[in-house]
């Protein structure tokens, strides 16, 4: 008998070997989870690598030149993560976010998109497929996206100050190479663009007014993110919080704004427009505003685990079930009976003890 090697990446997080039940243990049609809620999004992290080390998310002192990231062997092929994906549209899933890591450290990711692309939802409708992206390949990358099917991209961007950003991403990452990406993307028809800036109170709150002034009138969506207890390893602290009502406050003060209604059901962002009509922003505040009960994001991982909380400890490993002789009715099974199971809400009982928690990383299951 061959021993089967385990790579030590694989175990950092703990994960369990999915439950296959019988045909008749599981309801027909799509599942709903024990708060009622529907499976309609599914993030898929294709890396767990990234050129960047912003500070609250891959700090250099846990992410450094010795850091174990999963080897080859361990990830998902497109193949696979094409199988899953059909599976989860019989779920109801509706619109596909492609994370990492830095999605485009993929190699081909344009290949998964053709696939992804080719699929349609039960209503006979395409996916809305979409990446999150740091921008830092997008001026390469954004033609050959667009023209495998990509619908529209986020990126992300902490600063519009050039030594704040560098400081941030901690690889000395110039701004310019950023904002020239998104204007490739917008030049590719890759639209609407969203921005996303992740506000650390006393680091880069200084930045959101001016990130504001340089994104109005852009057609692009700036959208300020609480700095969120993700991981293990950020250090994260309530203080480090600049909670949204702020920000709002803030802008409204350099350029008056007006709500806006969500544009769909259980929208993350709360949105704003501009009053002299520049165009809109959006703040999403999981720490001041959790928005769990509207929660219908499913997140796999590189190498194949099903997470039903940004915030959880341990994911259920498909990639087994995938890797050995479980056919799709199998596997369809297993994920609903998962996602009936499901209960997370976790940003809605944040304290003190559970942001101490150990968890898995966002670089690991993306944005
Ligand atoms: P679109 O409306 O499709 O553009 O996407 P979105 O509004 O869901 O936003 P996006 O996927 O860009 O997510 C933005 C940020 O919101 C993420 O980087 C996270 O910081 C946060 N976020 C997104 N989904 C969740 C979630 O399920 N839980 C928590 N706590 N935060 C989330
Ligand atoms: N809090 C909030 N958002 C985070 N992101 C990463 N780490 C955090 C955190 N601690 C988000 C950033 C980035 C995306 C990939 O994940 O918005 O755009
Ligand atoms: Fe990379 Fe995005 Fe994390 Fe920054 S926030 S280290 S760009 S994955
Ligand atoms: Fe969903 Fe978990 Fe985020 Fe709540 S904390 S919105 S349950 S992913």
């Amino acid at each position: 008998m061959t021993e089967r090697i385990i790579s030590i990446a694989d175990e950092r997080y703990q994960r369990l070997p999915p439950h296959v039940p019988a045909p008749h243990e599981i309801p027909a049609g799509p599942p709903t989870d024990r708060l009622g809620r529907r499976l309609h999004d599914l993030r898929i992290s294709v890396t767990d690598r990234c050129n960047f080390r912003c500070t609250y998310c891959m700090p250099k002192s846990v992410f450094g030149a010795d850091y174990a990231f999963l080897p080859q062997s361990s990830l998902l092929s497109f193949e696979e993560i094409e199988r899953l994906v059909r599976i989860f549209i019989e779920h109801g899933v509706e619109k596909i976010r492609l994370t990492g890591g830095e999605p485009l450290l993929r190699r081909h990711v344009e290949r998964l998109i053709e696939k992804l692309a080719r699929l349609q939802t039960r209503q006979g409708q395409p996916l809305d497929i979409t990446l999150t992206t740091n921008g830092s390949l997008l001026a390469r990358k954004a033609r050959a996206l667009r023209d495998a099917g990509l619908q529209r991209v986020t990126v992300s961007l902490d600063a519009i100050d050039d030594a704040v950003f560098r400081q941030m991403n901690d690889v000395d990452f110039p701004v310019a190479d950023v904002l020239e990406g998104i204007a490739a993307a917008a030049a590719a028809g890759l639209a609407p663009i969203k921005v996303n800036m992740v506000v650390k109170r006393g680091v880069n709150d200084a930045q959101i007014v001016p990130t504001a002034r340089h994104f109005r009138g852009s057609g692009h969506i700036l959208r300020f993110i609480e700095f969120m207890d993700v991981g293990a390893s950020n250090g994260w602290q309530m203080d480090d919080v600049l909670p949204s009502a702020e920000v709002i406050a803030r802008i409204h003060a350099a350029f008056p704004l007006r709500s806006l209604e969500a544009n769909y059901q259980g929208e993350v962002a709360e949105r704003w427009a501009y009053q002299d009509g520049q165009g809109e922003i959006g703040v999403i505040s999981s720490v001041t505003r959790p928005f769990c009960a509207g929660c219908t994001r499913a997140r796999l991982s590189t190498e194949g685990r099903l997470y039903t909380c940004l915030f959880a400890d341990r994911g259920h490993d498909l990639r087994a079930l995938l890797r050995s002789d479980h056919d799709d009715a199998q596997i369809a099974r297993a994920i609903a009976h998962l996602w009936l199971g499901r209960d997370d809400r976790y940003s809605e009982i944040r304290s003190a003890q559970t942001a101490a928690l150990r968890k898995i990383e966002m670089s690991y299951i993306g944005g």
